[in-house]
Order: structure tokens, then sequence, then C-alpha cells
């Protein structure tokens, strides 16, 4: 029975990664996956994840099961960090998940069982796993115009005319803050127009946060969500702690959900239902980690400061690149790369670009030419400049 099984398309990101490891070149330079790299092209395990596990070692004196939407302090953690005081808390369901793939996967089985018939509208381009989610779980994924390849920004226009053909009861993926794979992103005064539309149109409206902390700020980043989540009806928020904490394998994510004309005891009890059905309980190590960090005050900081060096090394990289290729190019066409923001930008060429650049000098970034900034040091950014200008970018 299993000779049945054909294969599967392959996950561009995940195929790069394979690409990038079997390469012996040794200037090689890896800007596909979404992890961050410091300048010694190590992804460190953060300070205060360090001192909370060692705490939790310490301390932790059983590992029996906890609770099918996960620790509550955890929610009650990341309810606070994503929404702060936005909504009050009694009025949000929330369940620990798989990290921030894990609540898009539950955020879309949830709108299954809700409206089978609900299309779920995506940026494009979006991050190519949730149009492959979508199609598994058997709902149909909507593009609507997103990234101008001219501009390097949003096709704001463009966005609301193909949102305004959403029928009621469709559902607006939006991403919170760092757009990926684009790095373009809205401004406030363009998010509170989406809202105003999703409003009129009745539409559900489903943000996925996972750069918070990378763009502008922890609280900037936020602003975003916060928006959506006190002033539309029904609200999905699928949250990731993989890039902000920097505990990727330890699969930390939440799902939240927060409705109007739902009681939330009847919506949390089916966030409860379909972990149970998925993977019962979800994993509980870095989700206790991430709220050992964010309810003690000395760690919090300590964590947010080294977060904003982070962010702050990353618009630094992006300041330095597009700096170099305006030198290189003799123009300001990559302007762009500065003013986008979190981790990563689409430089906005063919495939057949990017295939190049590979061939002749080992960079390494998406097909769809999405570059990983965080992926990037002081040496290997003139290489990248270098290789965007001979190819002819
Ligand atoms: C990415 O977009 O590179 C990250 O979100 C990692 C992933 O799982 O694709």
């Amino acid at each position: 029975m299993l000779s049945n099984l054909k294969a599967q398309p392959a996950d561009k990101i995940l195929t790069l990664m394979a690409a990038y490891r079997e390469d012996p070149r040794p200037a090689k330079v890896d800007l596909g996956v979404g992890v961050y790299k410091n300048a010694e092209g190590v992804t460190p395990v953060m300070r205060a994840v360090k001192e909370a596990e060692r705490r939790l070692v310490e301390t932790q004196e059983s590992k029996s099961y906890v609770a099918l939407a996960g620790d509550p302090a955890y929610a009650d953690a990341m309810i606070g960090l994503i929404l702060g005081e936005s909504v009050a808390r009694d009025s949000i369901a929330a369940v620990a998940t798989p990290g921030g793939t894990g609540a898009v996967r539950q955020a879309f089985e949830l709108i299954k069982i809700a409206n089978p018939a609900a299309k779920v509208h995506v940026s494009n381009p979006t991050w190519p796993n949730h149009v492959s989610i979508l199609k598994y779980v058997g709902i149909e994924a909507v593009p609507y115009r997103y990234f101008d390849t001219e501009t390097r920004g949003v096709d704001f226009e463009g966005m609301l005319e193909d949102l305004g053909k959403a029928a009621e009861g469709d559902v607006v993926l939006l991403h919170g803050c760092c757009h990926n794979p684009t790095g373009a992103n809205l401004n406030l005064t363009q998010w509170q127009k989406v809202v105003d539309l999703i409003n009129e149109k009745k539409l559900l409206a489903m943000v996925d946060i996972a750069y918070q902390g990378f763009g502008d700020g922890l609280e900037e980043d936020a602003q975003a969500v916060r928006l959506v989540a006190s002033s539309v009806a029904n609200v999905l928020i699928a949250g990731s702690c993989s890039k902000n904490f920097g505990i990727y394998r330890e699969r930390t994510g939440i799902l939240m959900a927060i409705s109007a004309d739902a009681e939330t005891p009847i919506v949390q009890q089916n966030l409860n239902f379909l972990n149970r059905q998925n993977y019962s309980f979800p994993p509980d190590h870095g989700a206790r980690v991430v709220t050992t960090i964010l309810t003690d005050p000395e760690l919090r900081a300590d964590w947010a400061a080294e977060l904003e060096e982070v962010r702050l090394s990353m618009l630094g990289l992006r300041e330095q690149l597009a700096e170099e290729l305006r030198e290189r190019s003799g123009s300001d066409r990559f302007g762009f790369i500065a003013q986008h923001r979190g981790m990563f930008s689409q430089i906005g060429t063919t495939p057949e670009l990017v295939e190049k650049m590979r061939v002749d000098s080992a960079i390494y970034m998406v097909s769809d030419s999405r570059m990983n900034i965080a992926g990037l040091n002081d040496k290997s950014v003139p290489i990248l400049a270098k290789a965007i200008v001979d190819a002819g970018v």
C-alpha cells in the first residue's frame, strides 16, 4: 500500500539548506533559512535562555504532562508580550503549539471547522509554507497583491483592491511585522485601512507574528497586531518564539483566538481539541524557558537587551549592504534594503540570476530572491554586493 506514495513537492527553503551544506567552497554565504547568525557565523543560545535553562534543571521536579493548552502561565506571558493590554485576557483563547508553524497549522484547522467554505487570502508573496499547509488541509489560498517589484515596497492600492473582493467569512492572513519573504511592511495608517476593510467586509483577520523584536523594537513590532486584535471581531494570532528567543529547535509557539461573537470557553475547548487530535500535549521545555524569562524582571531585561543587539546588528548590515551596493552599482536602486525591516529582504530578481549567484559566487538565497540579512556579516557583505552587481541584478 505504501507503494502508492508519490514524492512530495520539495520545500524550497529546506532544499536550499541541504544544498548549502553540501557545497565544498569555503567562501560560501548562507542567506537561506531564517536563522540569526552572529558575526562569527554562530547561532548562539541567548544569555537569558541559558540562565532560564539552568534554573529549570535545578528546580524542575517533574516532567509529567501539563495541560492540553500548555502551561497557563506561558499563555499569560505570551499574551502580555504580543498583545500587551490591548485585549481583555478573559476574551482570549490560547494554546501552546509546536513552534509558529504548529500555530499556523492549528489556526487553519480551526478555520476549516468553523467555516469549511472560507478561503484564506495570502499576500503575494508569502512564506511558502503558508500556501503549502493551506493546500494540505484543503483550504483555498487566494493571493492578494502585496510586493511591488518596481519599488520593492508594498503595493498598497493593489492590496486593498484585491482584499475588497474577499467574501464575508473569508480570512485575511497578515504578517504582524517583518514580512516574510519581502521585508516590506505596512505603516500604521495602512494597517488601519486594512482593519477598516476587514470590518466592512466582515472578514476574519489572521496575524502571523514570528519576528517580534527584529523590526523596529519589541513594542513597535507589536503595534499592528494589537490594533487588529482590539478592533476586529474575529482574530487568530499565530506567534513564534523561535527567532526572538533563538530557540528554533525547541518548537515554541502559541495560537490565540479572539472573538466578539463566540463564547471564549467554546473556542478554547476547540483549540484544546485540535491539540489533542494532532499531538496531544504541546512541547513544554521551550515554553517554560520563555515563561521563566518573561516573568523574571532581570532575565527579561537581559533578554530584551540581547534581542535589541541582534536587531541593531541586522539594521547595521542593511545599511552596510545598501551603501556597498550604491558604491558598486553607482545607483540608489538598492536603497530599499535599508528601508526593509526584519530578517529578510527580497531583492526582486529572477530565479535565473539567483542561480547564477549561487553557481558563480556561492551565494545561497531562496529562488524568489529572498535573502536572510541575519546570515550576513562584515566580511560577507562586500562579497554579496559584488555578486549582486556582477550577476547584473
Ligand atoms: C524561514 O522562513 O526561513 C523560517 O521561517 C524557517 C522555516 O521554517 O521556513
